[in-house]
């Protein structure tokens, strides 16, 4: 698989300080690939740099074959790459359809995003029932599933997901677990960064794991769950054997 989006030798980081050192990587079109490690380990830094929101102070960022290094964000949602960042990731004084509305901002064409709006009501039904109240209003894990819907309503070819799983417990984990499983299955390219391991490799074809901004392992996801990391070397993963299919929600296909 080709990769519609990767970074060539990336150091990135604020100011003056390098966070990100020489990381490379790459998703492709239907792939699901997990960025790991542990608490400020430029994971998040890693995903701002690509659209502009940290500095980059050297290597490159392609997209669909060609150079996109310095892209704003603005830019990088009109090309087909959405991002939805960690926290404060809806607007919560309006409504779902409202957010799902500003989503599809630079679109001009009304009834194609009316479809648009009624493809995303039948892949999260349970947004739909709820679309008239405040994005504020609902729970952690609708919050969390109207925000990839809103990156959804640009029609990205590349998902780039900070933490959709943070703070949420296992029942709305599954349901955005089979719901990423799904965005997959149509085509598009997730590059997600994410703390709860298993659940991430779960979905994942891929992974990467960052620590101290730096990528020290890297492979399919079956192979992440090899000994050294049930030994809790790089991830904190709290049991000695963990059976990865026991966490799959959805076919292998
Ligand atoms: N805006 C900023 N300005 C300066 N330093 C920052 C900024 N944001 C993050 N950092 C620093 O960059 C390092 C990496 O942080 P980052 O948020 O990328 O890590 P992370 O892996 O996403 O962590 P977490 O798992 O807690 O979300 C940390 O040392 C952090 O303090
Ligand atoms: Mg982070």
């Amino acid at each position: 698989m080709a990769g519609i989006l990767s970074t060539q030798n990336v150091k990135a980081g604020y100011n003056d300080v390098i966070i990100i050192h020489d990381v490379s990587l790459e998703v492709a079109c239907g792939e699901i690939v997990a960025i790991l490690g542990p608490n400020g380990s430029g994971k998040s830094t890693f995903i701002k740099c690509i659209l502009g929101f940290a500095k980059l102070f050297d290597g490159n960022v392609l997209y669909d074959g060609n150079i996109i290094t310095g892209i704003t964000s603005d830019k990088a949602v009109s090309m087909g790459i959405s991002y939805v960042p960690q926290i404060n990731n809806v607007f919560p004084n309006l409504t779902i359809s409202e957010n799902l509305d500003i989503g599809a901002y630079h679109r001009s064409n009304k009834s194609e995003i009316k479809n648009s709006i009624s493809e995303i009501f039948d892949m999260f039904p349970e947004l739909a029932v709820k679309k008239k109240n405040l994005a504020g209003n609902l729970s952690g894990g609708e919050r969390q599933m109207l925000a990839i819907a809103r990156a959804i309503m640009a029609q990205p070819k590349v998902l780039l997901l900070d933490e959709p799983f943070a703070s949420l417990s296992p029942k709305p984990i599954a349901v955005i677990l089979s719901k990423l499983t799904s965005i997959k299955q149509n085509g598009i390219a997730i590059m997600m960064v994410e703390q709860n391991v298993r659940e991430a490799l779960s979905i994942s074809d891929r992974g990467y794991v960052l620590v101290n901004g730096s990528c020290v392992m890297s492979g399919n996801s079956d192979s992440l769950f090899a000994e050294e990391f049930s030994r809790q070397k790089f991830l904190g993963l709290e049991e000695k054997k963990f059976d990865r299919n026991k966490f799959r929600v959805h076919n292998d296909s």
